[in-house]
This record gives structure tokens, C-alpha cells and sequence, in this order.
């Protein structure tokens, strides 16, 4: 019987691969190692918490006894490793803490990963969930592929690349079974508003305004956060072992188009007049070292596994802004206390 580490399961993209897999693989037992960090809420999994093939247990990934404990306790068979810091902005500010839990937290799980299965790899697979970023930033032409090389730009992308880095460095000294996917921008239900879209879900509710950074020129490749969870079930499954597989929906958006885009679906939803949300817009000061444009070229994971995304990105907005307007009290809850001392620092 399998007995999958999931990394980060109360986080955003986390909860709804736990989710996939509590509910879709119920011979399968899933643990689901998570510190509870500013990202991390259990309200995002409550409708599974009871299933009898689920278990949660409240840890750092770099807590190497505890980590260790986790394998023998649970019989770890395999682990799909999402746990991260993984906000840029917050990233400038301390990029320590990046480097611990990216770096160091992903090299703990390796190593325990090495010690539990050393005598026999076989049957068994890590799986690290990475970022398009790691490649850097695009001109207006041109897409990542499996092949471009790394050159990470922001201290994330920097902790992330050296993950991956390190994940393949075990796959070729110790011969881990490693598979890897690197995704482009998530959106949906869950994501913790200090990310772009339910910022600006959540300032457009509140008639707050809404920061644009520099002139909003840059471009960013949008997937619906279900659909990346059915891509790692996929490469879980059948992707080849070893291999790099990109993510992403071919679905390039400039941030200031998605922000009128969000304007006028709320002006509707809200019942205010068509163009009043956008009288929100403030142009800001620009991230440092902002990337330009990201666009994954998915077509291997297309090719080879059958995946592709199921919803068109107006759909999936629509869905988006809906979960946030229906779940009033998540929003209030994870928007108070800490998050406003975060907000007013960031955005003084
Ligand atoms: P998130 O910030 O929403 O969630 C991260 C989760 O990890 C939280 O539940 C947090 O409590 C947990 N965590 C953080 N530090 C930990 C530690 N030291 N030990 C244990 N748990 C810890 O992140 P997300 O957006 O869901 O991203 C998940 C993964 O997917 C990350 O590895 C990220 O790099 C990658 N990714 C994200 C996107 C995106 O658009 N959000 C796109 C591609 C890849
Ligand atoms: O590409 C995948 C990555 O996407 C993931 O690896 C990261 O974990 C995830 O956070 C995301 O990174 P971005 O920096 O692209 O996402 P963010 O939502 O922070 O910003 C999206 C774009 O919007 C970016 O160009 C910056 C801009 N932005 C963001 C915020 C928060 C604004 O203009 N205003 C804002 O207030």
C-alpha cells in the first residue's frame, strides 16, 4: 500500500492535491506534513480531515528527527514535496527564511528520503513541485522549455532552482527516483490574498485600491489551480521517472488586463456600474528586479501524458471570484491580525 508525504497540504496549490488524493485514491494513505505558516490553513481541508485514509501532522520540514519519525511511523513510500515559502515580495524582504525551508527543508526530506529507501529505490518516488521561475524572465518573444536553462532572478526563484538542483543531484549520486514539474501561475480557491488576483479580489470588495506595480506591462501564464493538481497526479502516476515535466495553460495575460478583467466580472457580481471597480487602480512602484514575462511551453506534458487544462481562464476567473464572494469569513480571517501589519509595510 502506498503511503504518500505531502508537503505543504494546507497551503493553496497543497490543499487541493490532498484533496485529489484523499478522495480519488482511497487504498492509498496520505500524510500531510504542514507548519501552519502565515500560508497555511487547515480550513482549506476540512471537508477531507475525517477521511480514514488521511492523517495531518503539524511540523517543519527541516526538523530532521521529526522528519525521520515520519518515514519509519507512517512506512513513507513516497513524497510529493510542495512545502515552500512562496511569495517573491515577501522573499525580498527576508530571504533567508527562503533558503531554509526551500533549500534546506527540501535537502531534510532527501536525505530522509535516502535513509528510509537506500536498499531498495525501487517502487518508490519523490516528486518536487517547482516554479517556472527558475528560468528567468522572457522578452515579448519565445517559451521555457524542459531544456532552458536555469537563471532564477529573485531570491524565491533563487531557493527553488537550488532545490531542484539538488533534487536531480540525488537522483544522480544516490539514483533517487525523482520526478520534477515546474508550473506557471496558479489562480483559484484558497490562494492567500498577498498573491496578485485575490489581492485584488478582496481590495475591489472592500473599495480599496488596488496596487498595480510599475505600469502593469508584465505578463504572467495562468492555470487553474485544480488543473495543476490533475497534472501532478498525472506525472505522479505516469510520468517517466527522472524526468521534467512543464506546466502551464498557454495563457498569457499582461497584470493590468486581469485586473480590469476582475474589475468589470465584480462591477456585475457587486451590482455596481460597469467601470467603477477600475477607478481603483493605483500605479505603484514596481517590484525590485521584476520579471517581465513567463510562458511554459507544456506540450510534453501534453504530448506524452494527455493533460491538458479543463477550464478556459475567463471560466475559471468567474469560479474564482465566486469562491471568494461565498467564503466571506476565510477572506476576514486570514486578511486580519498579521496580514495587515504585512499589507501596510508592503504597500506604505
Ligand atoms: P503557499 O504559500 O500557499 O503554501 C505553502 C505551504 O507550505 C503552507 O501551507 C505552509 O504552511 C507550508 N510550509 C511553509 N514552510 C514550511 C515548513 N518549513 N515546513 C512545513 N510546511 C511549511 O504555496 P503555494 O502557492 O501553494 O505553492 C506550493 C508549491 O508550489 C511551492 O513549492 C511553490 O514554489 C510551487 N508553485 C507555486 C505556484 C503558484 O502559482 N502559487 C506555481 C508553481 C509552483
Ligand atoms: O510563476 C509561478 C510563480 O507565480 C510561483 O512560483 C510563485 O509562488 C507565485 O507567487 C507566483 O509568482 P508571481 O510573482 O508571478 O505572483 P504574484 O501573484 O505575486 O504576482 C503576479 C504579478 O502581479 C507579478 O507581475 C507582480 C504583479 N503584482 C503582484 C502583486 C501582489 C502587482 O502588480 N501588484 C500586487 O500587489
Amino acid at each position: 500500500m502506498k503511503s504518500i508525504l505531502i508537503t505543504g497540504g494546507a497551503g493553496f496549490i497543497g490543499s487541493h492535491v490532498v484533496r485529489l488524493f484523499v478522495k480519488k485514491y482511497p487504498n492509498y494513505k496520505i500524510v500531510n506534513l504542514d507548519a501552519l505558516t502565515y500560508a497555511g490553513n487547515l480550513e482549506n481541508i476540512v471537508d477531507i480531515e475525517d477521511s480514514p485514509n488521511y492523517k495531518f501532522i503539524k511540523g517543519d520540514i527541516c526538523d530532521e528527527s521529526l522528519v525521520t519519525q515520519i518515514f519509519k511511523e507512517e512506512n513513507i513510500t513516497d513524497v510529493i514535496h510542495l512545502a515552500a515559502e512562496s511569495h517573491v515580495d515577501r522573499s525580498i524582504k527576508d530571504p533567508l527564511s527562503f533558503v531554509r525551508t526551500n533549500v534546506f527543508g527540501t535537502v531534510t526530506l532527501l536525505n530522509a528520503f535516502v535513509s528510509a529507501w537506500k536498499e531498495n529505490f525501487e517502487g518508490h518516488v519523490f516528486y518536487h513541485v517547482s516554479t517556472d521561475e527558475v528560468y528567468g524572465s522572457l522578452d515579448e518573444g519565445g517559451y521555457f522549455l524542459e531544456t532552458t536553462p536555469y537563471d532564477p532572478q529573485s531570491p524565491y526563484s533563487a531557493s527553488k532552482a537550488s532545490s531542484d538542483h539538488f533534487v536531480r543531484a540525488y537522483a544522480n549520486t544516490y539514483k533517487l527516483p525523482i520526478k520534477l514539474t515546474n508550473c506557471s501561475n496558479n489562480y483559484g480557491p484558497n490562494q492567500f490574498p498577498e498573491k496578485l488576483i485575490p489581492l485584488m479580489i478582496n481590495n475591489i470588495k472592500n473599495n480599496q485600491p488596488l496596487p498595480v506595480y510599475g505600469k502593469g506591462e508584465n505578463v504572467r501564464d495562468w492555470l487553474y489551480v485544480i488543473d495543476h493538481a490533475r497534472a501532478i497526479d498525472e506525472v505522479f502516476h505516469n510520468g517517466k521517472m527522472g524526468e521534467t515535466y512543464n506546466i502551464g495553460g498557454f495563457n498569457e495575460w499582461k497584470n493590468i488586463d486581469i485586473v480590469h478583467l476582475l474589475c468589470s466580472i465584480m462591477d456585475k457580481k457587486l451590482g455596481r456600474q460597469e467601470g467603477e471597480s477600475s477607478k481603483l487602480i493605483t500605479f505603484v512602484t514596481d517590484r525590485a528586479g521584476h520579471d517581465l514575462r513567463y510562458a511554459i511551453d507544456a506540450s510534453k506534458a501534453m504530448n506524452e501524458l494527455g493533460w491538458k487544462p479543463s477550464l478556459q481562464f475567463e471560466e475559471g476567473l468567474e469560479k474564482t471570484v465566486d469562491w471568494y464572494l461565498e467564503n466571506e469569513e476565510w477572506l476576514e480571517r486570514v486578511t486580519s491580525g498579521a496580514y495587515q501589519t504585512y499589507y501596510k509595510e508592503h504597500y506604505a
